[in-house]
């Protein structure tokens, strides 16, 4: 959520830094900060707001030195003021430390610290770790680092810097990501491989407890008890075009645009074309072992929640193996009945959320077999996880998600070929889902192609204070969806609904002024919906529909029309998806938005 880079080498530091701060923006964007090592102390440059304008503070103000570390931030403890922003620096100005993740006990340390003389400046719970260290430190920064974090309950990725040991970087990680990049005579420290990408392609993915030594020469990875740990080397297979917008305006648009590629990407040798059915490599997991489950529980947050939903239906539809989806959130909370009979789907863009990466860990507890479906390759949730299926989709930058959703559901749908075709789906059936899963791309790109036809729409309905999106079947969460990329990037209200339901409640907003969007393709529950959109139309709401074909039932009904491609059922939610997310981009750009950087929101939420 927040970002870390850490930089040791022969380069100046702080342009390095503010590069790989940029490349993090995505991931929070409260405020910034450096602390570079200039040769006779730790020097510190901060600022609130984006990291323009940290930027404009250093160049007012360099500072030149080859070791730093920097931070982008997302508020938890304390307003988004310059001072709340890292690095942080010990009382005594000597230590310095950048921090991801939360630190819970925070207040009895602070109070045990005050008591000893350390005054704090910033509320929050980061700079204790700075005084901590400052206590603890005799003669090795490493060790002074461990015996703090012995003291913490949280968790934390951490980045620190000493004027003591001026050539030493130390990281460490409990909970939040953190990475090694190896470069020739110099080492970086990212939270996330985006942030040095440009650099460097090797990288050490640090776990659970490590404690990372970094100097010009090597590294070293300790335990708690500084014990030296091996860690292996992995290589990242994207590129640097993947990380930037090439020739659009935003991320997100970008994003939208490469789904026809993306979803091809995730379906890349793993469609079985003669049987009807799909090949996933990661599973881990036997035929017999995969028919041994009697239940799924699907678990995520965000759009992957309402990747999961889809899920759910399409395993139980095909499959005929009952299936809870459930927010990861509430799961890890709950009491659940979960055996070692349960397959505990775990989706997520980042395989860093917090709530999921927990509620993972306790299906795993009780007993479940665990699949992750991620897109970040050596993310937690993907390490953690007993097997699952990377999606393939590239870098995500834009924070509202699009092509990781696509991607998630193509993978979701060949999961449940797979089981299905184990189970009880026909070949005959299989073929027509493999068919279908051929023409998706192409599909996909015929919308795209179309995208003035929704611009045009979202010039239309710009002003609009709310909005309400409805579908039935596969395609009540596409409505889910559908709602959830409007709010986060445009800031109107918009409320997903079943169709059905909306007799029950919001049928009470429905005016002149409310825009209602249908997503109404022709499947079997067409007919239900068009019942729907009389009761709308009645009203006097505003009718957009998205269809699948001329549909007389909807003539005089409708105010404005999209057609997607004909194709499956359980297909639909991803068509019908795209022109909801050009929607909510248009409507957003055009209302003056942060499309990639809405306010409030972060990429990958990595604290509770
Ligand atoms: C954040 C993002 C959402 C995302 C959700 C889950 O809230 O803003 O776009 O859907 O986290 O993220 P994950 O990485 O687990 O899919």
């Amino acid at each position: 959520m927040c970002g870390i880079v850490g930089y040791i080498g022969d380069k100046g530091a702080s342009a390095l830094l503010v590069e790989g701060l940029r490349r993090l923006e995505y991931r929070g964007y409260d405020s910034a900060g450096v602390a570079v090592m200039n040769g006779n102390g730790v020097e510190i440059r901060k600022a609130a707001g984006k990291i323009s304008k940290l930027e404009a503070v250093l160049s007012a103000m360099p500072i030149s030195g080859n070791v730093g570390i920097a931070h982008t931030r997302w508020a938890t403890h304390g307003a988004p003021t310059e001072c709340n922003a890292h690095p942080h620096v010990s009382m005594d100005g000597t230590v310095a430390v950048v921090h991801n993740g939360i630190i819970e006990n925070f207040s009895p340390l602070r109070s045990k610290l005050q008591a000893l003389g350390y005054k704090f400046v910033s509320e929050t719970d980061t700079e204790v770790l700075a005084h901590l260290i400052q206590a603890a430190y005799e003669d090795s920064l490493e060790q002074a680092v461990m015996d703090a974090l012995s003291q913490v309950e949280g968790t934390y990725g951490i980045a620190v810097i000493s004027s003591r040991d001026p050539n030493k970087l130390i990281a460490a990680r409990k909970g939040s990501p953190l990475l090694i990049g190896l470069g020739e005579g110099e080492y970086y420290v990212a939270s996330d491989v985006s942030a040095i990408l440009a650099h460097t392609r090797q990288v050490v993915y640090l776990d659970d407890g490590d404690i990372a030594v970094l100097d010009r020469n090597g590294y070293r990875i300790l335990d708690n008890d500084a014990r030296e740990m091996l860690r292996s080397v992995s290589k990242v297979d994207w590129d640097l075009g993947q990380i930037e917008r090439g020739g659009y305006a935003h991320f997100m648009l970008k994003e939208i645009f490469e789904q026809p590629q993306t979803i091809e990407n995730t379906m890349r040798g793993r469609l079985l074309d003669d049987t009807g059915t799909a090949k996933l490599g990661g599973l881990n997991l036997t035929d017999e072992e995969l028919l041994r489950f009697d239940n799924i529980v699907l678990t995520a947050c965000g759009t992957s929640w309402h990747s999961a939903l889809i899920g759910g239906m399409m395993l139980e539809d095909l499959a005929r193996i009952p299936t809870k989806v459930e927010y990861a959130s509430e799961f890890r909370y709950r009491n659940p009945v979960v055996t070692d009979r349960t397959l505990c789907i775990v989706i997520s863009q980042s395989g860093e959320t917090a709530d999921t990466l927990a509620a993972m860990r306790e299906a795993k507890h009780r007993g479940a077999r665990t699949m992750g479906i991620v897109n970040v390759v050596g993310s937690t949730i993907a390490r953690e996880s007993d097997g699952g299926s990377y999606i393939h989709a590239g870098p995500e930058i834009g924070v509202a998600s699009t092509k990781a959703f696509s991607s998630q559901v193509t993978a979701l749908l060949l999961f449940t070929l797979k089981l299905a075709r184990l189970r009880a789906l026909s070949p005959v059936r299989g073929r027509e889902i493999v068919e279908a899963l051929h023409a998706l791309p192409a599909q996909v790109q015929n919308i795209l192609d179309r995208a003035d036809e929704i611009e045009a729409l979202a010039e239309e309905f710009k002003r609009a204070s709310n909005f309400l999106y409805l579908g039935r079947g596969y395609n009540f969460p596409t409505a889910l969806e559908g709602a959830l990329k409007l709010k986060e990037i445009s800031y109107i209200h918009a409320e997903g609904y079943p169709a059905a339901e909306m007799k029950h409640g919001p049928i009470a907003l429905i005016d002149e002024m409310m825009p209602v969007v249908f997503i109404a393709p022709h499947d079997s529950v067409f007919e239900k919906v068009v019942s729907n959109v009389q009761e709308v139309k009645a009203r006097k709401g505003k009718v957009i529909a998205i269809t699948s074909r001329p549909e007389p039932a909807l003539e005089g009904l409708i105010d404005y029309e999209f057609r997607i491609p004909e194709t499956l059922d359980l297909v639909t939610p991803i068509l019908a998806s795209v022109p909801l997310q050009l929607l909510a981009y248009f409507i957003a750009v055009k209302r003056g938005s942060n499309v990639d950087q809405p306010r409030n929101l972060a990429k990958s939420v990595t604290v509770e």
